[in-house]
């Protein structure tokens, strides 16, 4: 049986292996999947290990998706754009690094929520390793504008110095791009407002000026928890027209690893209906 894993620290509160047994069954696919948790200093020495008993792929999470990348011998566009990797894959001649996670979120919005983001003004909030991986994808979906505004403006300035330098993403669609403090977004308001910030975890919300939510606004927020997140709530109070969370994002960056793996596409739909049923 082909074994994959998911590495993290911590690593248990991951639904990835729940998810991955789920397409397995779905689509026949003989695989087992584990949690392996090495603690930060030992993150390399587990891949090697995992990797040495014949382990086939693996996802990795917080905190080491840079790391995950730096060990690539070969990797996608999207991975080199966001130097940084959620998906190995261990072939003979190497690993090949992969980061599903922005086209995770472009599917969730696209297939999932029937949105177009094709001409429509994106404003992306964040500039830590989740808004970086979403760039790239989000701008082959051909958005009007993107802007990515955090709230130490110096970082969003650098992660798009650091896109443009990485070259992974074609200059034509770079030039879309702007990047700003909170406190310097260019006038909305904008077709999507996208929460890329770990502040949902202490219960916070970015303090993003009214003027960024309109009447057709959808605010999307990666995190996803039981109920809708502060963001999604701060986002109804300020006039968006509509709100989503990230599980939708969860699952479809599972099923792009997925196929990556087994050369198969799993249904995500009936796992996204059990995901959310369990949450609550
Ligand atoms: P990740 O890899 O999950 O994106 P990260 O690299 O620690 O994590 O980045 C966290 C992001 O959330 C950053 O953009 C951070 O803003 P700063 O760069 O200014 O620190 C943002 N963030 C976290 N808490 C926030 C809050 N309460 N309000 C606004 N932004 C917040």
């Amino acid at each position: 049986m082909d074994r994959y894993a998911v590495m993290g620290y911590p690593v248990t509160h991951s639904r990835s292996p729940q998810i991955h047994a789920l397409f397995a069954k779905a689509t026949g696919q003989s695989m087992s999947y584990e949690r392996i948790g090495p603690s930060p200093d030992e993150f390399e020495a587990a891949v090697a290990r995992f990797r040495s008993e014949g382990g086939k792929g693996m996802n990795v999470t917080l905190p080491f998706k840079e790391r995950a990348f730096a060990l690539a011998d070969s990797c996608s566009e999207r991975a080199l754009s966001a130097a940084a990797a959620n998906t190995l894959v261990f072939r003979e001649g190497g690993i090949y690094a992969d980061n599903t996670d922005g086209v995770g979120l472009v599917r969730d919005l696209e297939r999932n929520l029937q949105c177009d983001l094709r001409g429509r003004s994106v404003l992306l909030v964040g500039a830590g390793g989740a808004a970086r991986g979403a760039v790239g994808p989000l701008l082959e979906a051909l958005p009007s504008r993107l802007v990515i505004a955090n709230r130490t403006a110096s970082r969003a300035v650098s992660l798009l110095e650091q896109l443009r330098q990485a070259g992974g993403i074609p200059a034509d669609r770079l030039v879309l791009c702007q990047a700003c403090g909170l406190d310097r977004i260019p006038a909305g308001p904008y077709d999507f407002v996208i929460n890329a910030t770990s502040s949902s975890l202490a219960g916070e919300v970015p303090p993003l000026p009214r003027a960024v939510f309109g009447p057709r606004t959808f605010a999307y927020d990666m995190m996803y928890g039981k109920g809708s997140t502060p963001f999604m709530d701060f986002a109804k109070e300020q006039g968006a027209l509509r709100t989503a969370d990230g599980l939708g994002m969860l699952v479809e960056q599972a099923a792009e690893s997925f196929h990556l793996w087994r050369g198969v596409y799993p249904d995500t739909a009936p796992v996204l209906q059990r995901l959310r049923a369990e949450l609550g």
